[in-house]
C-alpha cells in the first residue's frame, strides 16, 4: 500500500473539518465565481466573521455581477460602509462593470485575464482561478505563508521569501483539487497553525512539519526587522 502524500493528508483533514462559509460551494457543488470574487475582495481587509453580514447583504441585493454593475455607485458605497478602504469598493464596482461590459458577464478563467481587471492583484487572481474554477493556481496569503514557512522551516525572511514560499506551496499542490488545497491551507492556518501556540497535535502535517520536528514553530515565518 502507498503512503499518503502530504496533500492527501491535508485534503482528508479538510474533508472532515472544513469551515462552512457562505461563499464556499458545498462538496459536489460548483463554486460561483461572482461569490468567490466578492468574498476575496471583502476578506482582504476584514475577518471572516465581520465579512459574513456584508457578504449576505451584497449577494441578496445583487445576486450576480451584472446586477451589481447595474446599481448606482452610491448604493454600492453605502452598502460597503463599515468595511473601510473605500478605494476597494470603487474598484469592486469598476470590476463588475468591466466583467459585464467587456466579458459578457463572465469572469475570465485564467490568472492573466483576471489580473487585468480593476482591484484584482496576484493573490486574488490566483484565489479565483483555483477556488472558482478549480484550475491549478497557488494563492498565498498570510495564513499560507505561515503554514509553508513552518512545514519547510524557511529561514529566509519575509518579504524576500515570498517567491520561495509560493514555489513550495505549488510543489505540494494536487493537480485535481487546487481550490480545496488553497482553502484547506487557509483553514489550517486560521484554526490549527495559528501564530501563537499552534495546535500541532491536531495537525494533519504533524509528522512531516520541519518546524514541529525542531520545536521551533513559533519562530516562523521569519520577518525582516521593520
Ligand atoms: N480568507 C481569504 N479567502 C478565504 C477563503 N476562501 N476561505 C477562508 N478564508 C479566507
Amino acid at each position: 500500500s502507498r503512503v499518503a502524500s502530504p496533500s492527501d493528508a491535508l485534503l482528508a483533514w479538510y474533508d472532515r473539518h472544513r469551515r462552512v462559509l457562505p461563499w464556499r460551494a458545498l462538496p459536489g457543488e460548483t463554486a460561483d465565481p461572482y461569490r468567490v470574487w466578492l468574498s476575496e475582495i471583502m476578506l482582504q481587509q476584514t475577518t471572516v466573521k465581520a465579512v459574513g453580514p456584508y457578504f449576505a447583504r451584497f449577494t441578496a441585493r445583487w445576486p450576480d455581477v451584472t446586477k451589481l454593475a447595474a446599481a448606482p455607485l452610491d448604493d454600492v458605497l453605502k452598502e460597503w460602509a463599515g468595511l473601510g478602504y473605500y478605494a476597494r469598493a470603487r474598484n469592486l464596482y469598476a470590476c463588475a462593470r468591466a466583467v459585464t461590459e467587456d466579458h459578457g458577464g463572465l469572469f475570465p478563467r485564467d490568472e492573466a485575464g483576471l489580473r487585468a481587471l480593476p482591484g484584482i492583484g496576484d493573490y486574488t487572481a490566483a484565489a479565483i482561478t483555483a477556488i472558482a474554477f478549480n484550475i491549478p493556481a497557488t494563492p498565498v496569503d498570510g495564513n499560507i505563508e505561515r503554514v509553508m514557512s513552518r512545514y519547510f522551516a524557511v529561514d529566509e525572511e519575509l518579504p524576500r521569501a515570498k517567491p520561495r514560499i509560493r514555489e513550495l506551496a505549488t510543489s505540494l499542490r494536487p493537480d485535481d483539487r487546487p481550490g480545496d488545497y488553497a482553502q484547506a491551507l487557509m483553514d489550517l492556518g486560521a484554526t490549527i497553525c495559528t501564530p501563537k501556540r499552534p495546535a500541532c497535535a491536531l495537525c494533519p502535517w504533524h509528522d512531516p512539519c520541519a518546524a514541529r520536528q525542531a520545536g521551533t514553530q513559533e519562530t516562523y515565518p521569519r520577518k525582516a526587522p521593520k
